[in-house]
């Protein structure tokens, strides 16, 4: 007979990880039926755990004895690995990442789904070309970086093995002016065509004098890390210099995809390389469309793999600059004519489908639920679902399926090495219209 939910429990126990959860703890199950979540935990590892909590039915245990590690264990690349909050999966193999994540996608999809596949492989090392990074008093001087896993403190990282090789070096050498002008600060930088860019924002020392804050130039800030651009707000004191976008090199045309150092891009050139060639081939396959609607735009990333499929594409973004960078990206490839830039939060421009309509939605992790809901009224043809949180993700194919819209093909692109995360294509089709069912089928 099993134990009561609550029965008392060994200080540790013996068991064997048979799962990993979505935030990067292995998973077991006690005889009673209890799960437990193992900090660093391997599914395959056999280990004596020690439990640490208890709530809501979920037991914590952290990693006592590892009598036999799993064959998906890795030794972390990185030596801050468990300190630092950036890379979560290092102990696990790239194989069995992508084989847990991909596994995670086709819960996502649902029953009768077809079988989820993988794009391609991204290299972990450098990938990163985008961050957001920390500014915190390190003695007497400034240290640059990323926080510590559930911290504000900045991780001690050597050697940054997931950041591109200019943004490492951006976070080595810290001017040691910043030491004397902010206590703390963050700077969000992007690589591009261009070169590097950047937007440093900090609270300012006591000390920080007019004579100081003179000397606190973007220019020579700029200058000092070497970037090709960099916007300064430290207190009330604002400044700018150099580049303010840079293009994303990957994206080919037909339209230059134009990124600020706040704003939102792909952190992987290859992976939004890979989302791409998914997003190409999905819309061959679909064939044409009477209009597009394109939710979560940004600055055109995807817009311009639409050019072909349909004459109307109407696309919704919220981010002012985006929209600006997209609508000067359109006037010049001339194609303004075609594309209706709307500025606006996707919940106020809700527009049902006209005629043979394709969706494309790309929303940032808390997913879309109200234009699940909208597509529940009134189903599109078909959708094309970028997503980067695969759980916001089933919740709203939870939605569109009852709406009638079936899984047509589901493909996950590891965007995001040695961490939980990832991206996924998933195409939908509404049955009642048979072709464009049958050309994805086919
Ligand atoms: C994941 S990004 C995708 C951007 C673009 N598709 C790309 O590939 O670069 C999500 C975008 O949605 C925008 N966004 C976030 N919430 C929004 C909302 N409620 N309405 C409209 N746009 C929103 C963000 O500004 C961001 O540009």
């Amino acid at each position: 007979m099993a134990a009561p939910p609550f029965a008392p429990l060994p200080a540790s126990q013996r068991l064997t990880i048979t799962g990993l959860g979505g935030l990067a703890d292995g998973i077991a199950r006690l005889p009673t039926g209890e799960v437990v979540l193992v900090a660093g935990g391997v599914p395959g590892d056999e280990a004596t755990v020690r439990f640490s909590s208890r709530s809501k039915g979920i037991l914590r245990a952290d990693l006592e004895t590892l009598h036999q590690p799993s064959a998906e264990r890795a030794q972390p690349a990185c030596s801050a690995f468990g300190q630092c909050g950036g890379c979560d999966l290092q102990h696990v193999t790239l194989e069995a990442q992508r084989r847990h994540k991909l596994s995670w996608l086709q819960r996502a999809l649902g029953r009768d789904a077809p079988v989820a596949r993988l794009a391609g492989d991204v290299q972990p090392q450098g990938h990163r070309r985008r961050a957001r990074l920390h500014l915190r008093r390190v003695g007497r001087g400034m240290g640059l970086g990323l926080l510590q896993a559930r911290s504000d403190q900045l991780a001690f990282v050597k050697n940054c093995l997931a950041l591109d090789p200019q943004l490492e070096a951006l976070r080595r050498q810290v001017p040691p002016l910043l030491a004397q002008a902010i206590d703390t600060g963050e700077l969000m930088a992007v690589v591009g065509r261009q070169g590097v860019i950047a937007a440093l924002s900090g609270r300012p020392t006591r000390e920080l004098d007019l004579q100081l804050a003179q000397q606190l130039t973007a220019e020579r800030l700029a200058k000092d890390w070497g970037l090709a651009g960099l916007t300064v707000h430290i207190g009330r004191f604002e400044d700018a210099w150099g580049l303010s976008e840079v293009d994303l090199p990957e994206v080919d045309g037909p339209l230059a995809v134009g990124v600020d150092a706040r704003g939102f891009c792909q952190a992987s050139a290859e992976a939004n390389r890979q989302i791409r060639l998914v997003l190409a081939e999905q819309l061959a396959s679909l064939g044409p469309f009477d209009r597009v609607q394109e939710w979560y735009a940004g600055s055109g990333n995807l817009t311009g793999l639409l050019l072909q499929t349909a004459p109307r594409i109407r696309a919704i973004e919220s981010d002012l600059g985006a929209c600006d960078r997209l609508q000067r990206s359109l006037d010049a490839a001339g194609a303004s004519q075609q594309v209706e830039v709307v500025c606006s939060p996707v919940e106020q421009a809700l527009s049902l489908p006209r005629g043979r309509e394709l969706w494309l939605l790309d929303p940032g992790r808390i997913g879309a639920r109200d234009l699940a809901e909208q597509a529940g009224a009134a189903p599109p043809a078909a959708m094309l679902y970028v997503s980067c949180a695969l759980d916001t993700l089933g919740r709203d194919l939870a939605v569109l399926r009852q709406a009638g819209m079936r899984v047509a093909d589901a493909v996950l692109i590891d965007a995001f090495p040695w961490t939980v995360h990832s991206e996924a294509v998933v195409t939908l089709v509404h049955d009642a219209n048979p072709r464009i069912a049958e050309s994805v089928q086919g």
